[in-house]
């Protein structure tokens, strides 16, 4: 690659990779809102695009059985077999061996393992993760089976109390080196706070939560965020009694950043309640606002993202004004993922949990 031979024999000074500190693992991003249409899919789409073309190692995971994300980046699911349900079902299938494993010793009858959680048990990332026509960006991708994980999480829960639910994800994430393989790793989530969103939040260093700078989208991604708060604070009630109890460390979620984004911004009709919305959530906020543009608009069905699209199909001061509002929405986005890395290189990493 270029890049690399650039980096290695040096033609200047200037630096050619882009950064990340050496032995630190990937950033893992999470895209996501339970209101519908704000903008997850198109933001986690060209973030990714763009640090790919930026030279990232990127990893892509859609996690909402739309599909969408998938169908950007043109990946192919026969079945949820190709997504992160057996991810998941393995972490399950990982859990119920150790439970039985203390039954045995115990002399108390196991726990079974069905066909699918067997076959899940085999499953490891070359089986999910799939290549695709970027260069720099690798897919785990979604279909309409995904959904049935839903269902299916709560009744695995049931079979077994201590399952944490909410970790498989991230379980999978640190197996196997996938931090390692890649730079940074983009979850695309469904427009629901749903098992699968919960893990993706769990998973997640930095939390992007997209909204159009409307009343209705600005009044429920408020309530988003209270729910949010239930819901993890009421898990980490949960388990910490019992961790407690076991003398074991206890369970706290957080998140390197969190930022609510702009999206669809039209300055001529928005910029009030834009203005409302900054002062509303101050820092977790992002300066910079996605302007509404007609490269993903309209073409966005037809066209696999800007970075795609054909100058030729749009008037210039389009083509132009599409590019630069994803550019710098990318932009403020490096900013904040250099600035976790920075302060975990300085200040030591953020404590597990
Ligand atoms: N900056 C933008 N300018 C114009 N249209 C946009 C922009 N961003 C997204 N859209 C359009 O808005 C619609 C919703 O966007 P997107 O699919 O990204 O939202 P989402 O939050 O992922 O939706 P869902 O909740 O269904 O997953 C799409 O038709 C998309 O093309
Ligand atoms: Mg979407």
């Amino acid at each position: 690659m270029l890049r690399k031979h650039f980096a290695a024999e040096g033609v200047s000074t200037k630096e050619y990779l882009p950064y990340r500190p050496e032995g630190l693992p990937a950033k893992v991003v999470a895209v996501a809102n339970f209101k519908g249409g704000v903008g997850k899919t198109s933001t986690a789409a060209h973030l990714a695009m763009s640090a790919a073309l930026d030279g990232y190692r990127v990893l892509v995971i859609d996690l909402d059985s739309q599909g969408s994300m998938t169908s950007i980046l043109g990946g192919n699911v026969a079945d949820e077999w190709q997504t992160v349900f057996p991810l998941i079902a393995k972490d399950y299938a990982q859990a119920v061996q150790q439970e039985n494993r203390v039954r045995n010793a115990a002399g108390q009858s196991e726990i079974p393992l069905d066909e699918t959680l067997n076959e899940a048990l085999k499953t490891g990332p070359g089986d999910v993760i799939q290549k695709t026509h970027w260069p720099n960006i690798d897919l785990i991708g979604a279909q309409l089976n995904l959904y049935w994980a839903e269902f299916q999480i709560p009744v695995w829960r049931m079979g077994l109390r201590s399952w944490p639910l909410w970790d498989g994800l991230t379980n999978f994430l640190h197996q196997d080196g996938v931090l390692d393989d890649y730079d940074i790793v983009f979850l695309d989530t469904p427009p629901a706070l749903g098992y699968l969103t919960i893990n993706a939040l769990a998973a997640a260093d930095i939390l992007l939560v997209p909204l159009g700078a409307s009343f209705l989208e600005f009044d429920s991604t408020g309530r988003f965020f209270d729910m949010l708060y239930t819901t993890f604070a009421s898990i980490e009630d949960g388990e910490n009694a019992a961790q407690r109890a076991a003398g074991l460390p206890e369970l706290k979620f957080e998140w390197d950043v969190v930022r609510a984004i702009i999206t669809r911004f039209d300055a001529s009709q928005q910029t009030d309640m834009a203005n409302v919305i900054q002062a509303y959530f101050g820092d977790f906020m992002n300066a910079y606002r996605q302007d509404y543009t007609a490269l993903v608009g309209q073409a966005g069905e037809q066209v696999n993202g800007i970075y795609e699209a054909d100058y030729r199909d749009f008037n210039r001061d389009t083509y132009v004004r599409g590019r630069e509002t994803f550019d710098r929405t990318y932009a403020e986005f490096k900013e904040v993922l250099i600035g976790c890395w920075w302060r975990d290189t300085h200040m030591g990493d953020k404590a597990d949990g």
